[in-house]
């Protein structure tokens, strides 16, 4: 009887035992598949592509993203939309682990770092998977090709644009989305050589928000109480001006201050209707979800493209949004 029981319980620990060990191996699997069920399930399409923001919960991301689902209901293509909630240089590269060990047959992402990404980037084309960037380049990386904003240019665009609103007499403080992203330091560095032309433009300072509306709006708090004479701002990434704008208007400063934003989210288009934010760089997220999946799938056909695919840049004030309103090209920059 005493025998009987005690192979119960060895029984009941062995199976207890395989139980976690099989349990253990399922997660593992499917921490390791970037949802691989859902993308090979979707057989019929020919190609399954996935695009990586540095930010899925992005308003400027999420217009990346309908441009790609356009693209996917036009070609029979899947693309799947994933990588870090909020901006993490090390989740975001994961993200590319995972999509590589998943054999997508495209990826789409941001060079954000050269040297950090570089190497991901082309782990993935000598295997195979052909890459293309997006919204920022890396171009010393083996990557298939590059489509998105001229950001060096896009920069200059906003420094000659605040020297002509200002009459070329401005002491501005600089809201970067970060200092290690390359489409932050081009836009920053197109900035400085248009204003380097204007005497009466002064850079007093430059601070990273980390893209986020919170940061940039202590940033641009601590250089309004450090320079007393500041009458400008540019901020060089799409929720930068929210967070410029909330503290101008906190400070009671709407008038005396010329703001420059980056981007034509629907909140930075209210501001610069209600007279707070003097003008924007029109960038077309859009455009980029949608070129770069119609180039994935050319290349996945086999035909070769171009390695430079630049979308286009443009300023937008307020007298534009009265001449062009309602225009899906400022919001959506789809033409
Ligand atoms: C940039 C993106 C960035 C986004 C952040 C855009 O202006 O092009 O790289 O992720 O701002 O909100």
């Amino acid at each position: 009887m005493r025998y009987e029981r005690l192979i119960y319980i060895i029984l009941a620990v062995v199976m207890l035992l395989f139980g976690c060990i099989s349990l253990f191996y399922y997660m593992k699997a499917l921490q390791n598949d970037v949802r691989i069920d859902q993308v090979h399930s979707q057989e019929k399409r020919d190609f399954h592509f996935v695009l990586i923001p540095q930010e899925t919960d992005n308003d400027y991301w999420r217009l990346v993203e309908k441009g790609a689902r356009e693209a996917e209901e036009t070609l029979d293509v899947a693309v799947e939309y994933n990588g870090p909630k909020k901006t993490s240089v090390s989740e975001h590269i994961e993200w590319i682990e995972k999509a590589i060990a998943s054999k997508v047959d495209g990826i789409i992402t941001q060079g954000l770092d050269e040297e950090m990404f570089a190497p991901v980037i082309n782990k993935a084309i000598d295997k195979g998977i052909p890459v293309i960037t997006i919204d920022t380049d890396a171009s010393s990386s083996k990557r298939s090709a590059y489509v998105g904003t001229d950001n060096y240019q896009a920069g200059f665009l906003a420094g000659l644009a605040l020297i002509e609103d200002t009459g070329g007499k401005a002491n501005v403080g600089i809201i970067t989305g970060s200092f290690e992203a390359r489409n932050m330091q081009l836009r920053v560095q197109g900035f400085r050589d248009a204003v380097q032309e204007a005497p009466k433009v002064e850079i007093l300072d430059i601070k990273a928000s980390n893209i986020t509306r919170i940061q940039a709006a202590e940033k641009a708090d601590e250089m309004i109480s450090k320079y007393s004479g500041i009458d400008a701002f540019f901020g060089t990434s799409a929720l930068d001006s929210y967070g410029i704008a909330s503290t101008v208007q906190q400070r009671g400063r709407t008038e005396g201050v010329y703001i420059i934003a980056f981007d034509t989210l629907p909140e930075t288009i209210q501001l610069i209707r209600d007279g707070i934010i003097d003008a924007t760089v029109v960038q077309k997220p859009y455009k980029m979800g949608l070129e770069s999946v119609k180039l994935l799938t050319q290349i996945g056909r086999g035909e070769t493209v171009e390695p430079i695919h630049h979308t286009g840049t443009d300023i937008l004030r307020r007298e534009d949004l009265t001449k062009k309103e309602p225009s899906p090209y400022y919001l959506e920059g789809s033409q």
